[in-house]
């Protein structure tokens, strides 16, 4: 078993441990009995992990002596927004829910997200755990306390900091993922190495079909290591000024093409072709060497994610991105493998 300490003591302690270990939702019930975070729990899910896990999983809180309700939503990225919050909050106060009671998100990216934003509105902030069920959530998303919801106008444009109270990470969720799903989160897992750990980036190279087959040593380990990674710079910087931004690295055009493919490419793929097109952008700034971008690109398609586009996001279309007229972009910038800078680049 693994603990990692995320230590957030600026305001209030905010401090909280993230379990990985294969049956680590094992734990959950104890760890509520323990911590008494709420007197009863709602499991936020969506449609598609309430049918693999949330049943079972509720069952198994209350065979444990937990109190508690699921919830689900249509999953997919087009329910989170207001509107489904606003529902999910109505059927807890239906089933009477209030500030004494607590929230379980059990799911990827879109339930963690909107849990967490439900848990720091509804009356007034409660408390919520993490426990991610896809590689992406995993290695990101359930991580650092980050919350929103989409609007029309561009994604997670309304949202929160609210830190959940753990994060119980079991990778044996992992099972009933889709390869692209698992490749959706590597790439975040492969992002992490080229920002701050070349050693983790050698092991990737070195054990990549292990980790596309699940085989569990590995696979923990790659998440062991990047949770690791995520702790150190959100501790760091808990709000996004300086140093939680260098996890950025290929968001900037990937959230761009993202965009641009009306959200059919996933997150992490979209990402991968970001990373690229960064690392073109560091050769020409004579930042990086050939070489380094290279073997970052030969990693990336070993992986089988994409490393181009038809489309290649200009620096106008950055700079319009999420509606807003930007006059400088930071771009995340690789110097070699293990270490990235923060880029400001004009645009005006
Ligand atoms: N997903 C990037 C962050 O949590 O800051």
């Amino acid at each position: 078993m693994s603990e990692i300490t995320i230590n957030l003591k600026s305001a209030i302690d905010n401090s909280y441990k993230v379990i990985i270990e294969n049956g680590a939702n094992q734990q959950i019930p104890a760890f509520l009995q323990k911590s008494k975070l709420g007197q009863k729990y709602a499991i936020i899910t969506d449609s598609k992990v309430e049918k693999l896990y949330g049943a079972s999983f509720a069952r198994f809180l209350k065979k444990n002596g937990i109190e508690c309700e699921l919830f689900s939503f249509p999953d997919g990225e087009t329910s989170k927004n207001l509107k489904t919050i606003e529902n999910l909050a109505a059927q807890m106060i239906e089933k009477s829910f209030d500030r004494k009671d607590a929230i379980l998100s059990l799911g990827g990216g879109v339930v963690g997200d909107m849990s967490g934003f439900l848990s720091s509105i509804f009356m007034r902030g409660i408390s919520y755990i993490q426990i991610p069920t896809t590689l992406l959530a995993m290695v990101d998303a359930s991580l650092g306390g980050k919350t929103g919801v989409d609007m029309s106008e561009g994604k997670n444009l309304l949202g929160t900091f609210h830190q959940p109270k753990a994060v119980f990470i079991d990778p044996t969720y992992l099972k009933t993922l889709s390869p692209k799903q698992i490749r959706n989160g590597l790439a975040e897992v492969i992002k992490c190495s080229i920002i701050k750990d070349e050693k983790l980036f050698k092991f990737i190279e070195d054990n990549l079909s292990k980790i596309l087959s699940l085989e569990p040593k590995t696979l923990n380990k790659i998440i062991e290591q990047t949770v690791k990674i995520k702790a150190k710079i959100v501790e760091k910087d808990e709000k996004e000024n300086e140093e939680r931004m260098l996890l950025n690295y290929g968001h900037t055009f990937g959230h761009a093409i993202e965009k641009a493919s009306e959200f059919k490419l996933l997150h992490g793929y979209a990402i991968s072709i970001g990373m690229v097109l960064a690392n073109k952008m560091a050769v020409e700034k004579k930042l990086l060497d050939k070489k380094s971008a290279e073997r970052i690109k030969k990693l990336i398609t070993k992986a089988e994610l994409p490393i181009a586009t038809m489309k290649i996001p200009t620096l106008k279309d950055l700079a319009s991105d999420k509606k807003k007229s930007a006059k400088v972009i930071n771009f995340i910038l690789p110097t070699k493998i293990g270490k990235a800078v923060i880029y400001p680049e004009k645009c005006l």
